[in-house]
């Protein structure tokens, strides 16, 4: 059979993995598929830059269509990043009839439905395992293993600067800031790292997670999102006394035909098993009502963990070549999308308010929660130092919907005697599922 030729836009950590794999692992690429593996083309933006992968001068160009164009090309691998003009150098590459793979979750996330669609009318294949969670093939596994189930729930720790800064926070009480550097400096922080902080990394990568999980078009607006860049070394103390680990959780629930999905810093008891995925490792835990609970665990980040994702989509790709049936992989939603509102998503809630140490105060903040029938599961107060007249109040509360809880703060807020609402984290994983 003749060779699979290999348009590669972008030679940086991910396409340099890449390469790495094909050329180290060409003996099981040609058992699995039957042919070689050939780089054709490549797509850098410095020619002359020193690569530590060994690719011929002669493939390397500047010009994204000597690659997207070249007749020799069956593949486009895309690990350059970048969204508007990716998209459509991915357009134009399926119009083309090339196979795409990306590892792009910015654009996937944005325009993953849209790129779909046109594969399939290119009876083209798009694969972008690589986009969420790096060296864990979670979309497989939800569009293949757990096929024949209905998913009710998604949990993930997919950013791994994140989980790194607050790995470090938590067991070294390191500093924010000194925390950051070191996973910037580590590489698995974006160059920008305001969307890993912010959320916004995880956001997109839920959103695709959710849109495969629950057959629906969740679009990245759907998706709420709160970062990690206020919390602070007390939240932290707070949530360990309480038995807590905080971790950056993007959760995807459906109840019946709705669904929620977010990403925000929350309190996972000790013992839930993702609390123990530590530093810049990602996770995910999916319930499905047949299976149960399940977990995923590897690398979200990295050159060769995020290339093995790359390759195996490329043995796919090649696999349904020699089937004859790409594009077939697209399956449109089964379900239109239903988004719940605040009224019907529900959560334990942890909260810390600094208050006047007065006779009564406990009692009003008390009777704010009661009146709307929420009972606390913990609670501490305690004397704030170096401040002798306030108090800390730090409480667990049963489960609340949203749309009660943001009642009840600007309520507390408008009491006299709350100095100020310090904080507050959804609470999740006390029965697990
Ligand atoms: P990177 O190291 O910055 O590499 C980008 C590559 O693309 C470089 O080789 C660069 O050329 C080339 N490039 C970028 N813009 C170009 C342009 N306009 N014209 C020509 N060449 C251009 O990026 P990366 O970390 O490999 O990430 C690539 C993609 O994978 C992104 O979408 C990212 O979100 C995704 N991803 C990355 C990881 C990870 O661990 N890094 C994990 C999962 C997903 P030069 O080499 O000449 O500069
Ligand atoms: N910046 C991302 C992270 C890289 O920290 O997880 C992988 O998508």
């Amino acid at each position: 059979m003749k060779a699979i030729r290999v348009g590669l836009l972008g030679l940086g950590t991910v396409g340099s993995g890449v390469v790495k794999i094909i050329q180290d692992h060409q003996d099981k690429l040609m058992h699995q598929i039957g042919c070689p593996v050939l780089i054709q083309k490549v797509l850098v933006s410095n020619p002359d830059k020193k690569r530590d992968v060994d690719v011929a001068r002669e493939v390397f160009t500047t010009e994204v269509y000597d690659v997207i164009r070249d007749p020799e090309v069956d593949v486009i691998i895309e690990v350059m990043g970048g969204i508007e003009e990716t998209k459509q150098y991915l357009i134009d590459a399926l119009n083309e009839k090339k196979h795409v793979i990306t590892a792009n979750k910015d654009l996937m996330a944005l325009y993953g439905t849209e790129l779909l669609h046109v594969a399939k009318e290119n009876s083209c294949d798009l694969y972008y395992e690589a986009s969420v969670a790096g060296g864990i093939p979670i979309l497989r596994t939800l569009e293949e293993g757990l096929a024949s189930d209905r998913i009710t729930k998604m949990m993930g720790i997919v950013n791994g600067t994140t989980n790194f800064i607050l790995t470090k926070m938590n067991v070294d009480k390191s500093a924010y800031e000194d925390v950051l550097k070191e996973a910037q400096d580590l590489g698995f922080a974006e160059a920008d790292p305001t969307a890993d902080v912010e959320g916004l990394d995880a956001a997109r990568k839920m959103a695709i997670l959710a849109r495969l999980g629950f057959s629906m078009n969740v679009d990245l607006e759907d998706v709420k999102v709160k970062g990690i860049s206020d919390i602070s070394d007390e939240d932290i103390n707070f949530s360990k006394r309480f038995g807590y680990t905080m971790k950056l959780i993007g959760i995807a629930q459906r109840d019946g035909e709705k669904v929620e999905v977010s990403v925000q810093p929350t309190l996972l008891p000790d013992h839930h098993p993702l609390s123990s995925v530590n530093n810049e490792f990602n996770a995910v835990y999916v319930y499905g009502s047949a299976v149960g609970e399940t977990m995923f665990y590897g690398p979200g980040a990295g050159s060769l963990p995020t290339a093995t994702a790359v390759v195996s989509d490329l043995v796919a790709v090649m696999k349904n070549m020699r089937l004859g049936v790409n594009g077939s992989g697209f399956i449109a939603p089964q379900f239109e999308k239903k988004i719940k509102s605040s009224s019907e998503i529900f959560a334990q809630q942890f909260l810390r308010i600094h208050v006047r140490d007065q006779v009564g105060a406990f009692s009003r903040i008390t009777s704010i929660f009661s009146e709307r029938g929420i009972s606390f599961e913990k609670i501490l107060q305690l004397p704030v130092k170096g401040h002798d007249e306030l108090a800390e109040i730090v409480i667990i509360t049963h489960q609340t919907s949203e749309e009660d809880f943001s009642n009840i703060l600007q309520k507390l807020n408008d009491l006299d005697v709350v100095v100020q609402v310090k904080s507050t984290y959804r609470v999740e994983g006390n029965g697990l599922s």
